[in-house]
């Protein structure tokens, strides 16, 4: 596949002058290398995974340092997060340089942790996702957005099982000591099913004979290793009784589609998972919007103890507030947008700024229609366009 512009290169770009060190995140596979060497072909690169290089690296990281020429790639840094300290004494020696440190890194690697709290102010921290609807307009529901799948559909059921197996090979074994790696993967694929619901920790725990607070641990390494989201309930004091646990979501709805043994459109235009599937993919493309610009996720869903629900709620700043239906349907109705109306009506008056139905509709038809007064409807395709009047409002 030729390179694709990724839409977080405006935000490197813009960064690079300003930060000594800039440090890309994301999930396996994701395309961090991809980027960096595209954005910066001039910079040396540096791979931090063999043995060989790891081992001299640990043993003298002065000499390391002394013969890089700079700017340089370091990719891979959790694979020796001591060289963190080194690099932090040599940009605090140079203060005045900017974008001299290019890295890359999993922060799921226990000394990984603090080190972004250490380099305050010194490196720029950014997440990188699969590829967005935004970025690459053919991604489906059913492939997800990994550049892989994208540019190889035909076997995207294979790549995902090994992604599986590479990923809880690699990532998850580093981190703890997961002896029972079947276990892991079955956790994943329970989880798949709970996609679109409520997290119930103790749920999960029971059919996989562990505890509550291992599957709190196992969260945590999906969800800092960039494969899941927990979306948090909105609460803002407006004199109702609201619901405390997050929602689950997958970050590509081609994985979770994967776990849950979906193979093809027809069995997933069948499958009972195409609502909470739709669902995550609507949140997974508002957090990428959010995250390639940037910004905080800052992305809620609201659920109160009468049984209001709406999927997604967005705190814009200034208090305002953007409210999102996601509908796995290609023709939506008014009905769609009850809820939205009835939580409008319960807030403070013009705390909501704007309120949308987003459809499965295809690429072709999913220009924004109005549905009833102040609500529109439009595709998923055409979310981006939604979320960006935020940023240039009319
Ligand atoms: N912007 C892009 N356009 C086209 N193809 C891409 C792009 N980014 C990544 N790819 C392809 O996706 C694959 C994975 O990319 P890359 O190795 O950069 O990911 P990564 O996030 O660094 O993965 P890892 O976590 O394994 O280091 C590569 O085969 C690459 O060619
Ligand atoms: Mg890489």
């Amino acid at each position: 596949m030729r390179y694709k512009t990724r839409t977080l290169e405006k935000e490197l770009v813009r960064a690079v002058g300003h930060f000594p060190a800039l440090l890309v995140t994301g999930p396996r596979r994701s395309g961090k290398t991809t980027l960096l060497r595209h954005l910066f072909p001039s910079a040396q690169y540096v791979l931090l995974e063999d043995p060989d290089v790891v081992a001299r690296v640990r043993a003298d990281p002065h000499s390391f340092l002394d013969s890089l020429t700079l700017p340089v790639i370091l990719d891979e840094m959790q694979n020796v997060p001591g060289l963190f300290a080194y690099l932090r004494a040599r940009i605090d020696h140079h203060p005045e340089r900017k974008g001299e440190w290019l890295l890359t890194g999993s922060q799921e690697a226990p000394l990984m942790k603090g080190v972004t709290e250490s380099m305050a102010g010194r490196v720029a921290v950014f997440s990188l996702l699969p590829f967005s609807a935004e970025e690459v307009s053919t991604t489906t529901l059913l492939q997800g957005g990994f550049p892989e799948v994208l540019a190889a559909p035909d076997v995207a059921d294979i790549w995902f099982r090994s992604y599986i197996q590479t990923y809880l090979e690699r990532d998850v074994r580093a981190v703890t000591s997961i002896r029972d790696l079947s276990t892991f993967r079955r956790f994943m694929g329970l989880l798949a099913g709970r996609c679109g619901q409520m997290l119930n920790k103790t749920d999960l725990a029971a059919p996989l004979g562990v505890s509550v607070p291992t599957i709190t641990q196992w969260l945590g390494i999906l969800e800092i290793t960039g494969q899941i989201i927990l979306t948090p309930p909105y609460y803002e004091n407006f004199g109702k009784r609201i619901v405390k646990t997050p929602k689950l979501y997958f970050v590509d709805s081609g994985l979770v589609a994967s776990l849950l043994g979906i193979r093809d459109a027809s069995s997933l235009a069948t499958s009972p998972f195409l609502g909470p599937l739709f669902e995550g993919l609507v949140a997974s493309e508002i957090v990428k919007h959010r995250l390639n610009r940037g910004q905080e996720r800052n992305l809620y869903y609201f659920r109160d103890r009468q049984g209001l629900e709406v999927d997604f709620v967005l705190d814009e700043g200034n208090r305002r507030l953007l409210l999102i239906e996601a509908k796995a349907t290609r023709t939506p109705m008014p009905d769609d947008a009850r809820s939205m109306i009835r939580l409008r009506a319960a807030m403070p008056p013009h705390a909501v700024s704007r309120a949308a139905v987003i459809h499965a509709g295809t690429a072709e038809r999913a220009a924004p229609t109005p549905l009833c007064p102040g609500i529109r409807a439009m595709g998923w395709h055409a979310l981006h366009a939604l979320l960006e009047e935020t940023n240039h409002p009319a």
